[in-house]
């Protein structure tokens, strides 16, 4: 061989060696982008928060269907916001956990913890869990002392569309575990969700306005506050709440099983299309409840009625225990009653300790359908 022939073999090997760099650099196989590649480590001390941005930043411009990867190991992130649109749908494979930091502080944004944004075709999925050092923020919280305290939802579901949460888990939130804004067609799916009885945590899901078809299926809910629609009616120019279906859940200890709440004084609004169903209470305090006088240390006027009209809902085969004797609480506007109530087979027993007898329901401004057995006996 002479010596351009080996000089120009010498110069095609580099070029291949430096292709191949390439493309391990800018690994994807399959549209996969592991966490890991863009330098995020599991010591579950640094912060990964850059790492998991341009993992997301990367995938979400990646022209055909890719993946977000974090593999398991334990990963502290403060404040991110996943943000779409993006190229093509996209999933998140969360197979390790994600650790917020603790306390209150480190939080870039006061209000949120991890977020998911304007997304179409999304999933999140993987096993893993969302971990929010709850039981760390609780002696800095102010919330029993300022009601304008401001907590961080460890995971906000904002403007999704047709999009799947399923298999993960989310322990120990600092507030409000999964907060759901704005969303078409999203489904919740095997989530398991929990905080000790003594953290700040609270509801498992909150459905807040602007939300259309949102199924919520084979949830485990508790220690927390229950799946909560609302609270609708407090700020103004609200959008309506249309189609929740909660279906085959199980919730333990919590303060509320299922519950639709609006504030008295509001500005008109609607909240319709509510199923209920085929759901377990393990020692609920409030199993069932609609309350359109919430009004929590008295920030409104509550003897203006609420303007949101709720219609359209049911609640179908329902049963386990109640903690307070009162298991169904039906407080519907005395200006725009509740419209289209249907009760169905339900069956919740008082197990208190402090108090005798069986429970009881409570109703104004409804008159539902009955359909099968209720005990107690709801709205009579
Ligand atoms: C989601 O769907 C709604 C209603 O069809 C639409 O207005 C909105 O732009 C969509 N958002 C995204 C992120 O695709
Ligand atoms: C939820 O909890 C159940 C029972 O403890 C367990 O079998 C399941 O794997 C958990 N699911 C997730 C996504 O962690
Ligand atoms: C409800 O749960 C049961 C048992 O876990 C399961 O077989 C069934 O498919 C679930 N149904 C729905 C609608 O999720
Ligand atoms: C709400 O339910 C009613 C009656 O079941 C149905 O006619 C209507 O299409 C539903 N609306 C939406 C937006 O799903």
């Amino acid at each position: 061989m002479d010596y351009s022939s080996c000089s120009q073999l010498l110069v095609l090997a580099i070029l291949v060696l430096f292709t191949l760099a390439q493309n391990i650099i800018n690994a994807a196989p399959n549209g996969v982008f592991n966490v890991i590649d863009f330098g995020a480590v599991a010591d579950g001390i640094r912060d990964n928060s850059k790492a998991f941005e341009n993992a997301w930043r990367e995938a979400c411009n990646w022209n055909t269907y890719s993946t977000v990867l974090v593999p398991p190991g334990k990963y502290l992130v403060t404040s991110v916001v996943f943000k779409g649109p993006c190229k093509a749908p996209i999933s998140f494979q969360l197979q390790g956990l994600i650790l917020a930091p603790p306390g209150l502080s480190k939080l870039a944004d006061k209000e949120s913890w991890i977020t998911f944004e304007s997304l179409r075709s999304f999933t999140l999925t993987g096993g893993g869990t969302f971990h929010g050092q709850g039981r760390t923020a609780w002696p800095e919280n102010q919330c029993h002392k300022n009601s304008n305290c401001q907590l961080p939802i460890s995971i906000r579901f904002n403007k999704l569309n047709d999009s799947t949460i399923t298999g993960v888990q989310s322990v120990d939130s600092k507030f409000f575990h999964i907060n759901i804004l704005g969303c078409y067609n999203l489904k919740l799916n095997k989530i398991n969700i929990s905080a000790p009885d003594d953290t700040t945590g609270d509801d498992c899901v909150s459905l807040g306005d602007g939300s259309q078809n949102v199924l919520v299926s084979d949830v485990s809910c508790g220690p927390g506050h229950g799946i909560s629609v609302g609270s609708l009616g407090k700020y103004k120019k609200e959008e309506d709440v249309v189609g929740l279906t909660v279906i085959n859940c199980t919730f333990t200890g919590t303060s509320n099983g299922v519950r639709i709440k609006t504030w008295p004084d509001s500005e008109d609004g609607k909240a319709s299309n509510f199923t209920f169903e085929d759901l377990f209470m393990n020692n609920v305090e409030n199993p069932i409840v609609i309350d359109q006088e919430y009004c929590p240390h008295n920030q409104c006027n509550i003897k203006v009625p609420s303007r949101v009209k709720i219609s359209n809902v049911r609640f179908r085969n329902i049963r386990g225990t109640s903690l307070t004797k009162e298991a169904v609480r039906i407080v519907c506007s005395k200006e725009i009653p509740c419209q289209n109530v249907e009760i169905g087979d339900i069956n919740l027993v008082y197990n208190g300790i402090d108090d005798k007898g069986p429970a009881i329901s409570s109703c104004s401004n409804v008159k539902p359908t009955l359909v099968g057995k209720q005990i107690p006996a709801t709205c009579v």
